[in-house]
């Protein structure tokens, strides 16, 4: 028998050694006992760091939804899949049974099939937290067409550039989300991208607030009437075990968001697996992930990685705050939930308000509590753990991305022993290094560097979608066959890490992942605007906020700077969404600079961060003069 459900901490210790040990020999085991497959696999493993190639599984055949649906049927045909709570607590929550799961997502698959949609098609899903968002995803894994969901808070021109840099030809949306008391306009947004998108010919619109929106005639269609009309079942596509998935954009230090591209095979298992570690999910439990299905979390950890188990997952389309704070612990309460995975930046917001919104609910239920998105403090640690824990829930810090696809360092509840703000042990299969500057892993523990990965793993992402050169040169040009992450890390005493953040341009947002370029880009496109540059600084709720420094021209010197920061930042809306505004702007008349024209983000983030006592070298600088003015004049 494999190890699939680790249940102590020497059979951890055990299972992770035999993992390294022989990759592929454990992963195959995992493979051959826990899923259906059409056919075995060829070889398990086939890698190359330098290329950079990895495929597991390769010769394989499969339908991942196969694993996530049908095969429960004949046990759990009549088990709640997927709990629907909606935004509005007087609404009635839905539960979906496998079977009747089964039916949504074949028909939805019959509607896309209907609208010319085939094996290898990009389809761009830009809905918001309902049931049809869950359902689309997997029907596009039905019939092999590969899914690329766009968070539904981004911007239409976010959305245009991600629609055409992977050609979707079907977008999925509807007519409108809600978001706490307010209704958003999805179609609208919609309408406005797909002025630069000509190559998209279908758009299906799910009715979900009833508001009045213009359909244009022979693009735009209801989906409701065409899923009603549609066949009930349909026959899974053969997928091969590196065909891709899906595909989920994520910002990086330079340029346009990066289209990671995860495959079938290894997606499959390795967040089925991680899913039932590190949740120690058991039949009958209630799982809920607060995440949006926009982002990686809710396509691993509401989707694919609780259903691949048999699992129920819950899906919340609305906030923390609405009706009040007590939100989140009224839905536990509701459901019985049993596993709760949510952002320390929820849990910082939460914290500040009066604890009877937590005391007022049975939390009793609750087993285990993860943590995702961004390092979370000792604070937010604590309050979690005496709140809603109650000291009795063990708090698993997930440290993961985008591109790894799956939970990478984690504690494994009730296994390991947790230590505040430490990820602490790498999961199953998972070979961590700790790199210095010059290049070498750092041995031993008490030490820190970048944090790399020497040996794939079966969910990495397996390149950038058309651009297999800039997936080389971010993530494997670093280090020497090594998987370079953009974090910073610690490995302490008895080998526990602990993540310190990102040491490269990317800023964690409230948990959300954002690149300065795309930001400076949209700033300078102002017109009084001459030069940027952004860098994050601490704050209690998002645990870093922007501040941009903003240079003008001429032209803009004579303009009111409230009114300027106001354009700026609606600017920003615009074109990337409200997730990148700028808690701060400062007029500057330079930026630091070194001689070889880079700015120097060290001495900006300083004093972003008030922390301007030892500023570093800056004898370097082609325009030293200007970091007093800055310091003089900062907010
Ligand atoms: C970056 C990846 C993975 C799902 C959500 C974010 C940071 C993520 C943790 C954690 C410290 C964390 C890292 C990482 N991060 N989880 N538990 N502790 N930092 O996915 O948008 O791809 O962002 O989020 O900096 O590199 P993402």
């Amino acid at each position: 028998m494999s190890n699939y459900h680790i249940k102590h901490l020497e059979e951890y210790f055990q299972v992770y050694r035999k993992s390294v040990r022989d990759p592929e020999a454990f992963w195959e085991e995992i493979a051959e006992e826990h899923f259906v497959w059409r056919k075995k696999w060829d070889q398990v493993l086939k890698w190359d760091f330098k290329k950079p190639e990895v495929k597991w599984f390769d010769g394989a055949r499969l339908n991942i939804t196969e694993n996530c649906i049908d095969r429960h049927i004949p046990t759990r045909g009549e088990k709640t899949a997927i709990i629907f709570e909606p935004n509005d607590p007087s609404e009635e929550p839905q539960h979906i049974t496998y079977r009747e799961l089964h039916e949504k997502v074949c028909r939805m698959a019959n509607v896309l099939k209907e609208h010319g949609i085939k094996k290898g098609d990009r389809v761009c899903i830009y809905l918001p937290m309902i049931p049809e968002l869950a359902i689309s995803l997997l029907a596009c894994a039905r019939i092999g067409a590969i899914h690329s969901v766009v968070f539904a808070g981004f911007s239409s021109n976010a959305l245009s550039t991600r629609i055409n840099d992977s050609d979707c030809k079907m977008v999925l949306t509807s007519d409108g989300s809600y978001r706490g008391s307010k209704t958003i306009d999805l179609k609208g947004i919609v309408d406005k991208a797909l002025e630069a998108c000509p190559g998209v010919k279908t758009v299906l619109v799910a009715k979900r607030i009833n508001s009045k929106i213009k359909m244009l005639k022979g693009r735009d269609k209801w989906l409701q009437p065409l899923l009603d009309h549609a066949y009930a079942d349909c026959v899974a596509e053969i997928m091969e075990a590196e065909d891709p998935l899906f595909i989920l954009y994520t910002s990086g230090s330079t340029g346009k968001p990066k289209g990671m591209v995860h495959t079938t095979a290894g997606y499959m298992i390795y967040t089925a697996y991680t899913f039932k570690n590190i949740f120690q999910y058991r039949e009958n439990d209630i799982y809920w992930c607060t995440a949006d299905i926009g982002w990686i979390t809710g396509h691993s950890y509401i989707v694919y990685g609780p259903l691949a188990n048999g699992a129920t997952t819950v899906m919340f389309e609305g906030v923390p705050s609405y009706p009040d704070y007590g939100r989140f612990w009224e839905v536990v309460e509701k459901h019985k939930v049993t596993q709760f995975y949510t952002a320390p930046t929820a849990i910082r917001a939460l914290a500040k308000e009066n604890l009877e919104f937590v005391e007022q609910y049975d939390l009793s239920s609750l087993k285990v509590l993860g943590s995702v998105g961004e390092p979370i403090n000792e604070e937010a640690w604590h309050w979690y753990n005496n709140n809603v824990g109650k000291k009795k829930s063990p708090i698993v810090d997930t440290w993961w991305q985008t591109e790894t696809g799956g939970i990478m360092i984690s504690p494994i509840p009730y296994v390991t022993p947790t230590t505040p703000t430490y990820a602490t042990l790498p999961f199953i299969g998972i070979q961590p290094a700790l790199m210095d500057e010059n290049g070498q892993e750092i041995m031993g523990n008490q030490v820190d560097g970048r944090l790399c990965i020497k040996f794939p793993w079966p969910s990495i992402a397996r390149t950038i979608w058309g651009d297999h050169k800039r997936y080389r040169d971010t993530y494997f040009s670093a280090y020497e066959d090594k998987y370079f992450t953009g974090d910073g890390a610690l490995r302490d005493a008895v080998g526990y890490y602990r993540i310190t953040g990102r040491v490269d341009d990317v800023i964690i947002v409230s948990g959300h992942n954002l690149g300065t370029a795309p930001i400076e880009d949209s700033i300078n496109e102002h017109p009084a605007v001459a030069e940027s540059a952004i860098v994050g600084f601490p704050h209690d709720i998002k645990g870093n906020a922007l501040y941009g420094y903003v240079i003008l021209k001429e032209t803009g010197e004579s303009r009111d700077r409230d009114n300027l920061r106001k354009e700026i930042n609606q600017q920003i809306t615009e074109h990337i969404g409200p997730i990148a505004r700028l808690d701060k702007i400062q007029f500057v008349s330079g930026l630091p600079k070194t001689r070889s024209g880079k700015i120097m983000r060290r001495i900006l983030r300083k004093i972003a961060s008030k922390d301007t006592a030892n500023l570093g070298d800056t004898s370097t600088l082609l325009n030293p003069e200007v970091v007093k003015e800055i310091m003089d004049n900062a907010l």
